[in-house]
């Protein structure tokens, strides 16, 4: 679709970002809402990222989400945040208007609207099991305790980074050694994997699921593959799975809806897009 000289511009920026999906989703929705509009992939190395989102600004784009490894940097040049992003010490959503640059972090919004699609819609007085400890898992962690849950078991690698999250959240949340993970999944309601485990080229990540009720819900924020070794194992055992996919799609949603003006939808049509593409066939 052709775009006017009164188009609406936005875009993603990150280092690399060939392989963002992004600029597929948001123009899935450009074509789908016929919009005059137009979402670009920027790729920025770090050491320019503030002099570029000034240019992307002072040249009239509406905001761009912002991808790794700027979200630290988008949070520290942000006017204005949203409470996740304040949380999380992480933006990556930026909106420019009036000469301020608001910054959001819609990633937790975006797994809890994922939960919400797979029916966890109740999530207060469960707990959960956290694998990870870096930005994601913060994300997350944040969101989890939002909704109420009662404790969060946060298992790490590095311990220590495990207990600076903990000590950041509270009493809720707990650590304990990776070693020991599988015997953090009894009493489990919801287990995240927010490590790079299982993604495509890394070792999987495998936990003895047995240690699970049958009604715990287990979640990757991996996408490539869609289907982890995790999400595999769970899904033979008969446990609801929530695929990475999904938090991609909705943290989409907030940006959209604030540069062009038009409340997206997350639809199995463009579930079906993505997924074609993430499997090649695009
Ligand atoms: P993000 O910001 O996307 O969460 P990150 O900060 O690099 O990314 O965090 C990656 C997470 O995956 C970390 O929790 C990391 O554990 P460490 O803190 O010990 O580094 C975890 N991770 C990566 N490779 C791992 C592996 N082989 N085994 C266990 N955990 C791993």
């Amino acid at each position: 679709m052709s775009v006017s000289g009164n188009a609406r511009i936005a875009g993603v920026v990150g280092w690399p970002i060939a392989h963002s999906l992004s600029p597929a989703l948001h123009g899935f929705w450009i074509a789908g809402h016929q919009l005059d509009a137009a979402y670009v992939p920027l790729a920025v190395e770090p050491q320019n990222f503030a002099r570029v989102i000034a240019g992307l600004q002072s040249a009239g784009l509406r905001g761009v989400n912002v991808t790794l490894p700027h979200k630290e940097a988008a949070f520290r040049l942000a006017d204005e945040l949203d409470e996740a992003a304040v949380a999380t010490g992480a933006v990556n959503t930026l909106v420019f208007g009036s000469g301020k640059v608001r910054g959001l972090n819609t990633d937790v919004p975006g797994f809890l609207s994922s939960l919400a699609d797979a029916g966890v819609n109740e999530l207060a007085g469960r707990s959960a099991t956290v694998l990870g400890a870096g930005g994601a898992a913060r994300a997350i962690v944040y969101g989890l305790l939002g909704q109420g849950v009662s404790r969060v078991v946060l298992v790490n690698r590095s311990r220590d980074k495990a207990e600076a999250l903990a000590a950041f959240f509270g009493e809720r949340v707990q650590v304990r050694n990776w070693d020991d993970r599988d015997q953090c999944l009894s009493g489990c309601d919801v287990l995240v994997n927010t490590t790079s485990l299982g993604m495509t080229g890394q070792a999987a990540l495998s936990l003895d699921m047995s240690k699970l009720s049958r009604s715990a819900v287990v979640a990757d924020i991996v996408y490539r593959p869609l289907e982890t070794p995790l999400l595999n194992q769970a899904r033979q055992h008969g446990l609801r799975t929530v695929d990475g996919l999904g938090m991609l799609l909705h943290q989409a949603r907030p940006g959209f809806a604030a540069w062009f003006g038009v409340e997206p939808q997350v639809t199995v049509a463009l579930r079906a897009h993505l997924v074609s593409l993430l499997e090649g066939r695009g």
